[in-house]
């Protein structure tokens, strides 16, 4: 099958009938574009959940503060699509603003408990952005799964949550951060690093690693994990810490003493104009 675009939801509506009239069942990959291998990766991975994957490529507007990088975002759609049809995804959904916030758009899904924690915290409003788009996204695809990378943490965790609370019949499934040789995280922003910033952004993921064995050799008070990151960070003024904490993986909050189950450490920095975001499970099966 070849990549088929689509614009118009009345298109898509059609390509799912014929899709689910034919008992195949679809996963999507929901995208802001600028794909590199980490969303290449979601593709192939939802592949072997369904019979038809789509994604969708939207910039949306919602999710980004009044002084972030909407504008700046980078996108890169012929790469993009070229990118879809090699991996072998089915279909590209690009809706316009318009089809998704039409005027007088009014409704917001928002978590009140979450929105302004973690990455929330210096973006206000991201979340309620995020949440609101996906679940358009998802009543307009309707697919049986939908798949998110695990470097967006947080993300990917208020959206199994939503999903869960607003009882929505699709299954999330988290993709695995996929790094850069030197362990870097892949982000579509990584292409706004300067050459001289690269090595130092790689200190963050080295700082997690580090985190990880010390927890695999049975380390598990938080306090002496977020220690031992912040020292491989602060090595390096460039990098601003933004948030560095460990918390239970799905509830997000934090751990009162020892780390009594499943864990993640999350990383929130600032390298010149770019803020970088990583994070690590800490379970027994890492
Ligand atoms: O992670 C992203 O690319 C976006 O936040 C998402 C999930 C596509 C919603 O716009």
């Amino acid at each position: 099958m070849t990549l088929q675009t689509i614009v118009e939801i009345p298109a898509l509506d059609a390509f799912r009938l014929s899709l689910f009239s034919a008992g195949r069942k679809l996963a999507f990959v929901p995208t802001m574009g600028a794909l590199h291998e980490g969303h290449v990766s979601l593709v192939r991975q939802a592949k072997q959940h369904a019979d038809a994957v789509i994604c969708s490529i939207f910039v949306n507007p919602s999710q980004f503060g009044p002084g972030e990088d909407f504008n700046r975002y980078p996108r890169t759609l012929t790469e993009d699509v070229a990118k879809l049809a090699t991996a072998g995804c089915d279909a590209v959904f690009l809706p316009n603003v318009a089809t998704m916030y039409p005027e007088k758009f009014q409704t917001w899904v928002r978590n009140e408990a979450l929105e302004n924690d973690l990455c929330g915290a210096a973006r206000p409003g991201h979340f309620r952005g995020v949440l609101t788009v996906v679940l358009k996204l998802l009543n307009i695809v309707r697919p049986e799964f939908a798949l998110f990378g695990k470097k967006d943490y947080q993300q990917w965790r208020l959206i199994e949550k939503m999903a869960l609370d607003l009882n929505l019949p699709v299954r999330i499934i988290g993709g695995e951060t996929v790094r850069e040789p030197d362990g870097l995280a892949m982000s579509s922003r990584n292409r706004y690093l300067k050459p001289e910033e690269r090595p130092v952004a790689a200190v963050i993921s080295k700082g997690l690693r580090a985190a990880v064995e010390k927890y695999k050799s049975g380390e598990r008070n938080p306090k002496a994990l977020i220690e031992l990151v912040a020292r491989e960070i602060s090595g390096h003024p460039a990098i601003k810490i933004e948030y560095l904490t460990i918390r239970d993986q799905l509830s997000l909050a934090e751990f009162p003493g020892v780390m009594t189950g499943p864990a993640v450490i999350l990383v929130a920095a600032r390298l010149g104009d770019l803020r970088l975001i990583d994070n690590m499970e800490l379970d027994p099966s890492v």
